[in-house]
């Protein structure tokens, strides 16, 4: 799902319109550049009214049927009764305020394009699957508000997220969760609930205890959220990435400390998970170098399900590998990895029969990195 967010120039710094981005894939189109070729495959068009100059809005005017078969949402400033009335001369479009709570915003946005995150589960999927893969959505989206704003996360709805998905596992096993968590439309959001999947049942396979196993689930939910700075449209990206786009991608670790860091609500163990997932036992990994016993347990897991979760994934230049070609794929990194908690992870996949799973269709197109 593409969004195009439509303004005079770059978009004023106080537009929530900025956080769009880090919801959906967005492109930015100046308003005096829109035409059919502009728009391409965008559902839905945002136009930021704010600080629009005449000539703009008139080039906007003029092109305005480009945007007319798609939903268009302006958003002005009640107070501001020129911006009010441009945007009814504008034509057809939704007007919303500027000041409505971004959540709202969101939720528009969805209900224009039916990108709930619900609405493409698999028909049959199991209820406690269901509501444990709405519930962590949920939370994904209010982490991606936290990191946004640098507000507190919620833990209540991670705690309370990472059980029901801790239920939904014992109740409805590993692939039913895999089945519906690869139906998201966004790959990243899809990987971090596959990454708490794979850690919860591995953990539990281990012998860990609940409230262990509660805490790498969410640990998997949250430990791509440095990601949360990255806009979506490089993280989901089609295409191979530029070098630039990949050294950004690389430097979430460290987003993830910096997102992470003043928050005392969330446990030390968690913030290792976000901060240390790429760190390699031969101290090769990043962002510190760590090397063999300054690696937690926790972490070594969770580095363990995230390596596999993304080689399972296709990458908009590779397949995906079969879930033993990616257990074979990390055997071969030796020294990097936990062998002999690799061993344990293969033996829980073999017998969740993710050997069966097929992840290579949901994901034709995507472009993360673990
Ligand atoms: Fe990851
Ligand atoms: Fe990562």
């Amino acid at each position: 799902m593409e969004i195009v967010l439509i303004s005079d120039g770059s978009l004023p710094m106080d537009s929530p319109v900025r956080k769009l981005p880090f919801f959906f894939s967005a492109r930015l189109i100046d308003m005096s550049k829109v035409s059919p070729r502009a728009i391409g495959d965008a559902q839905i068009a945002v136009v930021e009214l704010l600080k629009a100059s005449d000539a703009g809005l008139a080039a906007l005017k003029s092109s305005w049927g480009s945007i007319a078969e798609i939903p268009v949402i302006c958003l002005v400033d009640k107070n501001n009764r020129r911006e009010a009335i441009q945007a009814a001369a504008l034509g057809k479009s939704e007007i919303m305020q500027r000041d409505t709570p971004f959540a709202l915003l969101l939720r528009r946005i969805r209900s224009l394009t039916s990108t709930d995150a619900g609405s493409r589960l698999p028909e049959g999927t199991a209820k406690t699957t269901v509501k444990a893969y709405r519930s962590s959505n949920a939370f994904l989206e209010s982490l991606c508000f936290s990191a946004a704003e640098s507000s507190k996360i919620q833990v209540n709805l991670m705690s309370e997220s990472a059980s029901e998905v801790l239920t939904a596992l014992s109740l409805d096993g590993l692939s039913s969760w895999m089945d519906a968590v690869q139906s998201h439309h966004s790959a990243t959001y899809s990987h971090s609930l596959a990454v708490a999947g794979l850690a919860g049942t591995f953990a539990k396979s281990l012998g860990w205890s609940e409230s262990d196993c509660r805490e790498v689930i969410a640990g998997g939910l949250i430990h791509d959220v440095g990601k949360m700075r990255i806009p979506l449209s490089i993280l989901d990206k089609a295409e191979r990435l530029t070098d630039e786009e990949r050294a950004l991608i690389d430097r979430h670790p460290m987003f993830g400390r910096e997102i992470l860091k003043p928050r005392l609500e969330i446990s030390i163990d968690i913030k290792k998970m976000a901060i240390q997932h790429h760190e390699l036992l031969d101290g090769s990994g990043y962002p510190d170098g760590l090397k063999g016993n300054r690696i937690s347990q926790k972490v070594r897991l969770i580095t363990i399900c995230d390596i596999f979760a993304a080689l399972t994934e296709t990458r908009a230049y590779k397949d995906a590998h079969s879930p033993r070609g990616a257990i074979a794929t990390m055997r071969d990194m030796g020294p990097k990895l936990d062998q002999k908690m690799l061993l344990q992870f293969a033996q829980m996949v073999l017998e969740n029969g993710l050997g069966e799973i097929k992840r290579a269709t949901a994901f034709a197109k995507a472009g993360t990195a673990a």
